[in-house]
């Protein structure tokens, strides 16, 4: 598939990943990109570098989803590409706060059930469409020194995936865009903690969005922007006991253990 003249939806995307997969997207002929964020501001300056629509939109809340649905249906009619892109770092591991567990698990998965809950049957009504969840890396592997981010990243991994099985035959396209490091400010707050390895070879935000527009072109599910993710995670599969002994002696050299130790 391509983005040309599909009425595109990105959450998060008034920054990082979000912010240029939108700009990617207006400039590849989408007929409209909607910017969907906490952060309305930011939001505006974005959809207003290429005519576009800004949203405000937590997408924690449920209600927020099906308002931001109602109101690019309204503008634009059935929307063609939605992609759920918004999401948190967290550090930590068996400290962290059940509040805290709730705000990541709300953020990083359950946005992506609460969308498809109202979006896959308008999808399904309409003959067909394509949700894309940013995920990460961290979903297929691991974070080494985030368990929030890793369980609520494999949670979004398992639910794509469970999408993909369930409705792919009746025409929608599901997509999990996994990245590692990519150069927002998501990785800056985190680069001096669990993400620090990962900095060395981050992407620009520009490069997962030709990565996205490659892999919906050849409508694979998996989209990864760094190759080397798709043999780590065939490593993982193929001995899961020395993969783990692999992942200690990394967590080793990058100082994380002494990070989860302190
Ligand atoms: N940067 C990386 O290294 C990296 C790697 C793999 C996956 N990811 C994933 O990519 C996605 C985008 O991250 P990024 O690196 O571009 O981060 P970023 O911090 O640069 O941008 C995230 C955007 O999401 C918005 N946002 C945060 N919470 C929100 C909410 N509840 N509702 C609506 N908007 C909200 C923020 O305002 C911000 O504009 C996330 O899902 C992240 O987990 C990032």
């Amino acid at each position: 598939m391509t983005v040309k003249d599909q009425v595109c939806v990105v959450t998060g995307g008034a920054n990082g990943i979000g912010r240029a997969l939108a700009e990617r997207f207006a400039a590849e002929g989408a007929r409209a990109v909607v910017v969907a964020d906490l952060d309305l501001a930011a939001a505006q300056r974005v959809a207003g570098g290429f005519g576009g629509m800004a949203i405000a939109c937590d997408v924690a809340v449920e209600a927020d989803l099906v308002k931001l649905m109602e109101a690019v249906e309204s503008a634009y009619g059935p929307i063609g590409l939605f992609c759920s892109n918004a999401g948190i770092g967290m550090e930590g591991g068996l400290e962290v706060s059940d509040a805290a567990w709730d705000r990541i698990m709300r953020i990083n998965f359950m946005s992506h059930v609460w969308l498809a809950r109202h979006l896959v049957p308008r999808m399904l009504r309409a003959g067909g469409g394509a949700m894309l969840q940013t995920v990460s890396a961290a979903g297929l592997l691991t974070q080494l020194g985030s368990a929030p981010y890793a369980v609520s990243k494999h949670a979004a991994m398992s639910f794509a995936e469970w999408l993909a099985i369930t409705f792919g035959a009746r025409g929608l396209k599901v997509f999990a865009l996994c990245p590692q490091g990519v150069r927002t400010a998501l990785l800056e707050e985190a680069s001096q903690g669990s993400m620090n390895f990962l900095v060395e070879t981050a992407l620009e935000p520009a490069a997962v969005a030709s990565a996205v527009i490659e892999g919906l072109a050849s409508e694979k599910f998996l989209i990864l922007p760094h190759p080397d993710v798709a043999e780590y995670f065939r490593r993982k599969g193929a001995d899961y006991d020395r993969w783990l002994r692999g992942m200690q002696r990394l967590q080793k050299e990058t100082g994380i253990e002494e990070i989860m130790q302190a």
